[in-house]
């Protein structure tokens, strides 16, 4: 009897694989997630990898040279990347639809001079990429466009161009024929990222592959391709906002604790290489609602403005609402202000703003969320030289963050004159120009803040 072809059932959601179908992920809990896909083994007739290449080897004998890497002339991918793309590497830039990888990524071949890029379009045709690359301005004459959406045949192109550097934008648009589903599908998806892996391994020409991730974070379809790329970097910010952060969030051959700020202009993505500047009220004046967090993201720190509205419930029910800010943390935060303090906060509605369209998720953010909060209750400003970097504990208490000292000399920088720290962070060295006040719960901080 012949062999079945065999298949595997992936989660759509979080990539968990079955052998079989089942109404509800074991991993995530989502329900009916899973989808068919063809296993991955190789199939007839397809070369194995010679077995030279995979005998096992003593770690000792492995020759280990300075590793070679190509710079993107863009000193904060470069810098993300952990020193620029590495040869036969393959990166996913993932974001929404609308966030900026097309610009970002077409900004690359024509900025860096010298860097042959093939850059391959899925979604656009070569008029409309004419016209994204005549508005961003540049170099073009090293990059040449390839509209197409078999992966067939581009890696066919590929092999006979041999750029440096080969982009695909997107994932979701290319096919490959030996599969039988839409493009877009998971099988898809798998089959075209395996194919550009092994080309990128096969003729270490580095890869940048585009993929879209949903409204919740996923990336669409199959989870599955973070397990198969080296890199994945990943855009995000409020589409209404003109700041995006990028972030490494796996990197096999760096940090992922990497970081950078770009800022949408009408000729592309811009750098901004010191974010705080941008983060941090300019009006001058003290207004009421508005609080300073000194926040640190990735290495680096940087200073942004929590907004705070707290007004009486016009409905029977108090809205909560968060832009940039997980809802869920506000409103425990709210709990911990009616609970521990006394603040009768259950009547009000409370509207909560980061900054520059940001998200932000370091802990450190809280102690500048409560004051910002009881700042537009009492409608009492808070100095312009002041600002925050602690968490809040469930029973009020105020709590250590993590590298206070980097954020204190980030603060001292931009002009602070106090920081709210917790009473509890280790003993730290004095930074000249800045004060540290230390506070050990929320009624202290009231206390010391609005007395
Ligand atoms: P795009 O790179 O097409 O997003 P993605 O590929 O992630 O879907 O960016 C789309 C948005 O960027 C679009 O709303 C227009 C805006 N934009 C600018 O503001 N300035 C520019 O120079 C360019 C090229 C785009
Ligand atoms: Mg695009």
């Amino acid at each position: 009897m012949a062999s079945k072809n065999k298949t595997t059932w992936f989660c759509s959601s979080c990539g968990c694989e079955s052998p079989k179908w089942m109404g509800r992920c074991p991993s995530c809990g989502e329900w009916n997630t899973m989808v068919e896909a063809p296993s991955a083994s190789p199939r007839k007739g397809e070369a194995r990898h010679s077995s030279s290449e995979t005998q096992p080897r003593h770690l000792n004998e492995i020759e280990f040279g300075p590793e070679q890497r190509l710079s993107l002339s863009n000193p904060e991918l470069d810098r993300i990347l952990g020193g620029g793309i590495v040869p036969g590497s393959l990166v996913l830039l993932a974001g929404e639809p609308g966030i900026g990888k097309s610009t970002m990524s077409l900004q690359i071949p024509l900025q860096a001079a010298g860097l042959k890029t093939l850059y391959v379009s899925g979604e656009e045709s070569a008029r409309q990429v004419k016209m994204r690359a005549e508005r961003l301005g540049g170099d073009a004459s090293d990059c040449i466009i390839y509209c197409e959406t078999s992966i067939d045949s581009i890696i066919e192109q590929a092999q006979a161009i041999m750029p440096s550097l080969v982009i695909v934008d997107s994932v979701q648009t290319m096919y490959c024929e030996s599969v039988e589903s839409t493009a877009g599908s998971v099988s898809q998806i798998r089959e075209v990222t395996a194919r550009l892996l092994r080309f990128a391994k096969d003729s270490s020409v580095p890869v940048i592959l585009i993929g879209h991730i949903t409204k919740d974070g996923y990336i669409a379809g199959p989870k599955v391709l973070e397990h198969i790329v080296d890199v994945v970097l990943q855009f995000e910010g409020e589409n209404r906002g003109s700041y995006r952060i990028l972030r490494s969030i796996k990197n096999r051959f760096g940090s992922t604790s990497e970081l950078a700020v770009f800022e949408m202009t009408g000729s592309g993505l811009r750098a901004v290489s010191n974010p705080s500047e941008l983060l941090v009220p300019m009006h001058g004046q003290d207004l009421s609602g508005t609080a300073v967090c000194a926040m640190l993201d990735g290495t680096r720190a940087f200073l942004f403005e929590v907004q705070a509205l707290v007004s009486s419930a016009v409905y029977g029910t108090a809205q909560r609402s968060a832009t940039g800010f997980d809802t869920r943390r506000l409103n425990m935060l709210l709990a911990v202000l009616e609970k521990r303090a006394g603040f009768r906060l259950g009547a009000k509605d409370v509207f909560l703003n980061m900054a520059g369209g940001l998200k932000i998720s370091d802990p450190a953010c809280d102690l500048a969320v409560i004051a910002a909060i009881l700042s537009s209750n009492f409608d009492c400003s808070i100095p312009s030289d002041v600002c925050f970097a602690a968490e809040v504990g469930l029973s009020g208490e105020i709590r250590p963050v993590a590298q206070t000292d980097r954020r204190v000399i980030e603060a001292s920088r931009l002009g602070y004159r106090k920081i709210y720290v917790s009473a509890f962070t280790p003993e730290m060295e004095k930074t000249e120009g800045i004060e540290q006040i230390r506070v050990a719960d929320v009624a202290e901080l009231v206390k010391k803040l609005f007395a």
